[in-house]
């Protein structure tokens, strides 16, 4: 049996690899990149209000480097964050090539988003992607950079040989399809091919030493990390991040803190453009009963239509949908899978400016471009549809409800806003346009026209990394078309949200639905054939040899950006406390499944954003004669949360609420809470402080 997949592999490399039987390297890494946990806005559901207020769980950036035997290396990063920007990309670039050389560049380094909705913002240099977050935010742009940035560093340090096995699973009612109706404009025949108008594969490649130890592994599965909804003010990675460290707890040993073992796991996201967790769909807020799906409105317009579920709430309902996740991941690993190891390393990459392109269109029936036919590219525009927002977050700037003040910032440019060019009209038709994002330029760019697009391989792993949020449909001819130029052996994959973004990709037929998805989709109603056409030739080159042209640079905005968030001001206690006073303490003893909470005398946490450490640790004692403690738990783990509360903005006073629910299983002992902080001094200076609160017995 394993020769006869050695004897396979080694076939297909003689058709696709010119006979070199590589041997592959694999690093992996992890390291945390939570942002600002207080007061910024969170990126995803555009929702002005939805300013943060603590963690439940930390965001992290999951690297792993590939290096083949001639010395090429490549670097794919999933990171918990709600997309990936082109500044974030090139500083980690430019740091990791003053530590290395020219050993990595734009054209070996892939960062992939995970699409998180629960995170704050701030970090993309376009103007209307900062716009809800009121304006660029350097604490996030430089959480993202120093981490992403460690991660890669981690996993070089850790290069050592290995195998790589694909496997795949289905797992079911974890996600449906959010606009079923414009799935439904694409021809009959083609979706006669597939079973459901979402994709339910689990696709895992999984990292295995010499001695079958695993090293870590990559998932991709398509769903909107959106099981917190647009309520929620506690940083977190939604259910593919807590799926994460579900799978890294598993492996790395049950006490393991989040972030610290040495075995890494990414749900990485993929085609998940109009893929939602919500799998109750779309209810009505009050009365419960089913809204209209195509208009998201509930009879007589008195209540909000959104989708839910399947939990009692928005915790629950991550925590179900990570365990799904996490068990069909688990199952895969735990099956032997069909080794891909054998073939090169690399990577082809192009920036591509969008609305340049002209290109021949892609006919879903023939699996072809129509040669006869020529369809171009139209500068970025926003449909109105995208502010009526999604079942999974209501409204991004809702119009209709005058829901735009409270933000000075869009006051500010609200009045600016010109009608669009006839030309634009024209390109985008059917899209009524909202915003002409593409033809605004104060105070700068409101959205990328250069995007990056790559085609990379790891043996016979082929992937095409995207800009954007292709849907199910989109996503499915990109992957048919890479499979049709590696070849039946190569194994393919969508990496989403890669490096720039650049918004939604549905295909031609669903554009003409004009629901948010496709309003969304900024290039016009061509932006897949565009996209099919590109990576059609970048994988080529990727497979045959041969380059491509490095494409025109990305605007490099960075000395231009604007914010209104404001500063940290100062710190006060209130009179007769110091910074960490536990003010109120917990019960004295519980049992497993209690929720044990104290509050403490607390600074602004954007004074210190504490990678890699905590704001909130759970203590048991180990030995009373020594005081020694060791941490059960961090402000990471699921079990925590950490809540940030503002008593006056005048005095400088503010508290922090720490809450652990008991785990089962929790050892029976003396534990206490643990919290650390830093207080800005109303004279200048930041000071660190610590305090914990009386211990308790879990009994
Ligand atoms: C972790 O805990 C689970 C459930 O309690 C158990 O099945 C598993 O074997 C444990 N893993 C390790 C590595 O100890
Ligand atoms: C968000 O989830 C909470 C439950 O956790 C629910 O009460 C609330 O109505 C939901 N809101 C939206 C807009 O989904
Ligand atoms: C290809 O495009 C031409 C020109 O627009 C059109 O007449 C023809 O019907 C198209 N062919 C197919 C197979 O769609």
């Amino acid at each position: 049996m394993m020769q006869m997949s050695r004897l396979l592999a080694g076939a297909w490399c003689v058709l696709l690899c010119a006979g070199a039987a590589a041997a592959l390297r694999v690093g992996v890494g992890i390291a945390d990149v939570t942002g600002p946990p207080a007061e910024i806005a969170f990126m995803g559901y555009a929702n002005f209000e939805q300013l943060g207020q603590g963690i439940h769980l930390r965001q992290f950036s999951r690297a792993f480097v590939f290096e083949d035997d001639a010395g090429s290396k490549l670097v794919f990063v999933s990171v918990d964050a709600a997309m990936m920007g082109n500044g974030v990309r090139q500083e980690v670039i430019k740091r990791l090539q003053k530590r290395y050389g020219d050993t990595y560049s734009e054209k070996n380094v892939i960062v992939s988003g995970t699409h998180t909705h629960s995170t704050p913002g701030g970090f993309l240099q376009d103007f209307l992607f900062d716009l809800p977050i009121l304006g660029f935010v350097r604490e996030t742009y430089f959480a993202y950079i120093t981490g992403i940035y460690k991660s890669i560093v981690i996993a070089h340090s850790r290069l050592r040989s290995a195998r790589m096995e694909y496997g795949e699973v289905e797992v079911l009612d974890a996600n449906i399809n959010r606009s079923p109706t414009s799935y439904l404009k694409n021809p009959p025949e083609e979706r006669a091919k597939y079973k459901y108008d979402v994709d339910k594969t689990l696709v895992q490649v999984k990292f295995l030493s010499p001695t079958n130890e695993v090293i870590g592994a990559i998932n991709w599965f398509a769903v909107h990390p959106t099981s917190m909804n647009n309520t929620n003010r506690l940083i977190s990675s939604d259910n593919v991040g807590y799926a994460s460290l579900l799978m890294e707890k598993a492996l790395n040993g049950n006490n393991t803190l989040p972030g610290k073992g040495s075995i890494v796991c990414a749900f990485a996201s993929t085609n998940l453009g109009d893929v939602s967790p919500n799998t109750r769909g779309p209810r009505c807020e009050r009365s419960r009963a089913r809204c209209d799906q195509a208009e998201l409105r509930c009879p007589g317009d008195h209540e909000k239509c959104f989708a839910s579920g399947p939990g009692v709430d928005m915790f629950d309902s991550t925590r179900i949908i990570a365990t799904k996740l996490f068990e069909g991941a688990m199952k895969v690993l735990n099956q032997p899978g069909e080794d891909i190891t054998a073939g090169p390393v690399a990577m082809v990459h192009q920036f591509v400016s969008m609305p340049d392109e002209e290109v021949h269109p892609y006919d879903p029936l023939t699996e072809t471009f129509n040669m006869s036919a020529s369809v171009g590219g139209c500068a970025p525009a926003m449909g109105y549809s995208f502010a009526a927002g999604t079942t999974d977050g209501p409204g991004a700037f809702d119009f209709r409800q005058g829901a735009t003040s409270g933000n000075r910032l869009w006051d500010a440019v609200r009045d600016l806003l010109a009608p669009p060019p006839a030309a634009d009209v024209r390109c985008h038709a059917p899209k009524p346009i909202l915003l002409p994002t593409g033809r605004i330029k104060f105070p700068y760019s409101w959205q990328p026209t250069v995007v990056s697009c790559s085609a990379f391989r790891v043996g016979r792993l082929v992937g095409a990394a995207v800009p954007g949020e292709f849907t199910t449909m989109a996503g499915r001819r990109l992957r048919a078309l890479l499979r049709r130029v590696a070849g039946a052996a190569a194994r393919v994959v969508v990496a989403g949200l890669s490096n720039v973004y650049a918004d939604y990709i549905t295909t031609y037929e669903e554009y003409q639905a004009q629901r948010y998805e496709a309003a969304s989709t900024i290039y016009g109603p061509h932006t897949l054939s565009i996209y099919l056409n590109k990576y059609q030739e970048l994988a080529e080159a990727l497979i045959n040899g041969g380059g491509v042209s490095p494409g025109p640079e990305p605007a490099d905005l960075s000395g231009r950006l604007v914010t209104l968030v404001p500063p940290v001001m100062w710190d006060a206690a209130p009179w007769g406390r110091e910074f960490g006073d536990c003010v109120r303490q917990p019960q004295p003893r519980h049992l497993a499944g209690d929720t044990v909470a104290a509050s403490f005398v607390s600074g602004h946490p954007r004074n210190s954003i504490r990678h890699g450490r905590s704001y909130a640790n759970i203590e048991r004692l180990v030995s009373e004669q020594d005081d020694a403690w060791t941490v059960v738990a961090t402000d990471a783990d699921w079990q925590t949360k950490y809540i940030w509360r503002r008593n006056s903005k005048i005095l400088g006073t503010s508290y922090s609420d720490i809450e652990w629910e008991i785990p089962a299983g929790t050892p029976p002992g003396t534990y206490r809470i643990h919290h650390y902080g830093s207080y800005k001094y109303i004279l200048g200076g930041i000071y660190p402080y610590h305090g914990f609160s009386d211990s308790f017995e879990v009994t």
